[in-house]
């Protein structure tokens, strides 16, 4: 009888198959997908941005020569920025993907950014990754969480997202928001609210991405594919150095931007969002009171979550996940000025 038994009901908790429900109640968003160069051109690495023939997907590899990228042909002075990716399967330590805003070209002392980092693990290890949010230069400040996902992010696709308006942050996995940032006086500058670029990219972070540089990319496993289709770019397209002020000339796509079904987070979604923060982060720079003994304005303790955590903002319980320091290191050969403190 028990080889009958499926490891699915043997294995998974109650409370992840109640997540798991929860989560495929959600609605799809309603989104409008344009193909890759409607909206975005190569970073770097050329060569490893393959494109599909339709023009629908690209693929961004890694290989031992170099790594890839891509960015969004504009700027946008606040947006939903989305698209369905599928990572690398197998060996992926020292890789990271990231898909992240930012304005680092144009202002160097005092960028804005927000991330969605993934990174790379030892085999039969799982992906982790990473969302941050930088404003006018706040490097010093770094709004690091952490978390696990509930499903393997290389064997289907599924949609990461981005949304920036003057009020809020909110990163979604798939339909579930994840994480919002509200923005409140306090925070200042620290909130982002200059024109960003979309930047999608692949590259080697042997001495950064897993376990504080343990395990370099192996490039016996190359190439590192990561994939990208479903395109999304909502937002007010502008020229960063416009004399004009964005918000008199982004009124109209503000507005829409604010009325999407992905603005506005539903009982249901902020329930999911719960319960995500509940089983899969296992750090947060709001209860990391070592680095940061007065938390920062944007900061909501929630008492169920923060139960969870260690005065390192570390989990308590069930968290494997060695203490390192890392030095800074720039995603890719563009934007510099992250510092990713302390990853693993
Ligand atoms: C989906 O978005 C399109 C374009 O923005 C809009 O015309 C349409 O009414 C929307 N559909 C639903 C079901 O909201
Ligand atoms: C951003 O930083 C610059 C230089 O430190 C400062 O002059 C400016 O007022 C800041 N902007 C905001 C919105 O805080």
């Amino acid at each position: 009888m028990d080889r009958l038994r499926s490891p699915f009901t043997t294995l998974i908790p109650l409370s992840l198959l109640s997540f798991f429900f929860c989560i495929t109640n959600a609605a799809a968003f309603n989104l409008t997908t344009i193909k890759f160069d409607e909206g975005y051109s190569p970073l770097f690495g050329d060569g490893n941005v393959d494109r599909s023939p339709d023009g629908k997907s690209v693929r961004l590899l890694l290989d031992r020569y170099t790594g890839s990228g891509f960015i969004s042909s504009n700027m946008y002075q606040h947006g939903f920025f989305s698209a369905n990716i599928k990572l690398p399967s197998d060996y992926t330590a020292g890789i990271v993907v990231a898909f992240y805003t930012s304005n680092g070209d144009v202002f160097e002392k005092t960028h804005d950014e927000l991330d969605i980092e993934f990174l790379g693990n030892i085999k039969g290890k799982p992906w982790r990754f990473q969302t941050n949010v930088y404003g006018n230069g706040s490097t010093s400040r770094g709004r690091e969480e952490r978390y696990r996902l509930w499903f393997d992010p290389s064997k289907r696709f599924h949609r990461y997202s981005i949304l920036w308006t003057a009020n809020n942050i909110i990163f979604y996995v798939d339909e579930v928001p994840i994480r919002e940032v509200v923005r409140s006086d306090a925070m200042g500058g620290d909130y982002p609210s200059k024109p960003m670029s979309l930047y999608a990219t692949i590259w080697d972070a042997s001495n950064w991405a897993t376990s504080g540089g343990k395990y370099k990319v192996n490039y016996k496993y190359s190439p590192f594919v990561s994939e990208y289709k479903d395109l999304v770019l909502e937002g007010c397209a502008v020229d960063p150095i416009q004399q004009l002020p964005a918000a008199a000339t982004c009124s109209n796509k503000d507005a829409k931007l604010s009325s999407a079904d992905y603005a506005v987070i539903t009982p249901e979604g902020r329930a999911a969002m719960r319960k995500f923060r509940q089983s899969y982060m296992y750090y947060s720079y709001c209860y990391d009171t070592l680095r940061y003994p007065t938390s920062l304005p944007e900061c909501v303790s929630v008492p169920a979550e923060k139960q969870r955590f260690k005065e390192t903002g570390r989990l308590k319980f069930g968290g494997s996940h060695h203490h390192h320091h890392s030095r800074r290191k720039s995603r890719n050969p563009v934007v510099s000025g992250s510092d990713h403190q302390d990853v693993m």
